[in-house]
């Protein structure tokens, strides 16, 4: 089981939704994908809610609570015994043990970051502290920065010199625009099986684009990850 966790020191840097789009994404390839809840106000669990009211949970995926150390270590445990191929870990914002805890467990990690200048002082920040905590364990987890949020239409001039200074780190090679479709997963569900529906209904033939646009980005995204844990 490959452990892959989005984290930012920032609030509202948008881990949750990275981590909602990678697991569509993932479970669209036929991956099982064990979610762990390590953020207290348990917006993966609102998610299913939402999801499972509208048939759009896909059974390949699976949440377990894990904000506290022996949730986390009961959830590991049991999402590895069941040979999960994927456990995604959305945590809150900040530092704390069970983050560090987190950093060190993880295969892989993410850190989504906006373009504006406080949102990438505060991923440079995380990035930092990511390698010396590393560091301070003889540890090697790849990391790697996600643009998240990225305007579809033209940079501005102030976003195109934050892309740059950013571009001295990993990252991602592709990033998550700013789309309707990816705010709107957190009430509608997983972006596959969304588009699963969306494709038999003829009401929906006009979103059905923007939906599959959003899909390409994510599997773009999926396609990164999945490279990353076999090097
Ligand atoms: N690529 C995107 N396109 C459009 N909206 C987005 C995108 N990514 C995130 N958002 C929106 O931004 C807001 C914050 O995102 P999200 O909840 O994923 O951030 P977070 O880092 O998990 O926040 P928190 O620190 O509160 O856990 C949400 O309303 C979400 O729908
Ligand atoms: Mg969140």
């Amino acid at each position: 089981m490959k452990l892959v966790t989005c984290c930012s020191f920032k609030g509202g840097a948008g881990k949750t939704t990275a981590l909602m789009g990678l697991c569509s994404a993932l479970a669209a390839e036929g991956k099982t994908v064990a979610l762990f809840e390590a953020d207290e106000n348990r917006p993966l669990t609102r998610w299913q809610e939402n999801a499972t009211r509208r048939d759009t949970w896909d059974p390949l995926c699976e949440i377990f609570i894990a904000d506290e150390m022996p949730l986390l270590e009961a959830a590991y445990d049991q999402a590895n015994g069941r040979n999960f191929d994927y456990a995604l870990v959305d945590t809150h914002g900040g530092s704390s043990e069970l983050n560090n805890t987190i950093i060190a467990s993880s295969n892989l990690l993410l850190v989504p970051t906006m373009l504006t200048p406080l949102d990438a002082d505060e991923a440079l920040a995380t990035y930092r502290y990511i390698i010396e905590l590393l560091m301070g364990e003889s540890l090697v987890v790849p990391t790697a920065i996600l643009r998240q949020r990225v305007p579809v239409s033209r940079l501005t001039s102030s976003q195109r010199a934050i892309s740059e200074m950013l571009s001295a780190l990993p990252l991602t090679d592709t990033p998550m625009h700013e789309r309707d479709a990816f705010a709107a997963m957190k009430e509608r569900g997983m972006l596959h099986m969304i588009i699963r529906d969306a494709a038999t209904n003829p009401s929906m033939r006009l979103v059905l684009r923007n939906l599959e646009t959003a899909m390409e980005e994510l599997s773009l995204l999926e396609r990164f990850v999945s490279n990353a844990l076999e090097h």
